[in-house]
């Protein structure tokens, strides 16, 4: 314990020698206030290779399955799975932990398997963060499917002004960064939060112009919001896939 300085201290009197913290009051200081955003709305999203994909938001039951799958996801060593895997498992822990700010997170799931994962979270009502981007099953697209699902929910559903990415892996940067041609903004003066890397960004006018009929042309379809209740049904229950197709 500190000792007191003088007999000047306290420099007046006071009732009570030790102030008691109830954690509530520190959680609310460490947590900040949410955004009231608006909840994404399931959909469905028709693959170039015929399949359906649901996408859904991820809920708080989803996350023990969910770490459970990224744990063995963060173990391969190739394309960068583990960086990716590694910190998407922190972000979904951030979720439970209430330790993200404004995230927004959609899975994809294919008659019930996780195939596809896609995050960001809000800055501030005019700047979202594009955090990660993952396909479980090849050769469908499913990555493009679920970067098209985010960045629709940031720039069309929330209307954000800006839409930031960065990309870790190579097939990350072909996928978003080159073939959606985003430009960067000046490094390092800005950073991505994800290690300080260059900051890709969309803005509206790119978005609305540009970016959101290439997806649509690119990806062959676009996203459908009326959702069938028989693939509802089909996806009511999530599994992950028993073996690893990275
Ligand atoms: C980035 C990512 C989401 C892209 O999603 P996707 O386009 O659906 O994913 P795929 O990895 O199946 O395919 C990407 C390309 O890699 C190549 N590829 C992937 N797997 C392949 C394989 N087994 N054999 C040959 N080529 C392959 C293909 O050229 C493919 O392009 P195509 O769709 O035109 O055939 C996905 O690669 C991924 O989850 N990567 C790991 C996590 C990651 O890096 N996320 C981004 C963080 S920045």
């Amino acid at each position: 314990m500190r000792s007191r300085p003088d007999e000047t201290y306290p420099p007046t009197p006071v009732s009570v020698d030790t102030l008691t913290i109830d954690i509530g009051e520190v959680e609310a200081i460490l947590q900040g206030y949410p955004m009231q955003l608006p909840p994404w709305p399931e959909a469905t999203f028709q693959l170039k290779d015929g399949r359906t994909l649901y996408l859904r938001s991820m809920t708080e039951d989803d996350i023990p399955t969910l770490l459970g799958f990224m744990e063995r996801v963060m173990k391969v060593e190739k394309d960068f799975y583990d960086i990716v895997g590694v910190r998407v498992y922190g972000e979904i822990l951030a979720v439970k932990r209430k330790r993200i700010k404004d995230a927004f997170t959609i899975l994809g799931l294919i008659d019930g398997e996780f195939v596809g994962f896609a995050n960001g979270r809000f800055w501030n009502k005019d700047l979202a963060i594009s955090l990660h981007t993952m396909a479980f099953s090849r050769r469908g697209r499913v990555g493009w499917a679920m970067y098209y699902a985010k960045t629709y929910y940031a720039m069309e559903i929330c209307k954000a002004k800006e839409w930031w990415s960065t990309f870790e892996s190579y097939n990350g940067w072909r996928m978003a960064g080159l073939a959606m041609a985003q430009p960067t903004k000046p490094w390092p003066e800005y950073q991505h939060e994800l290690g300080g890397a260059k900051v890709f960004y969309v803005n509206q006018d790119h978005w609305n112009i540009q970016l959101k009929q290439y997806l649509v042309d690119a990806v062959g379809n676009d996203l459908n919001f009326d959702v069938p209740e028989e693939v509802r049904k089909a996806n009511a229950v999530l599994r992950v896939p028993e073996t690893l197709e990275l």
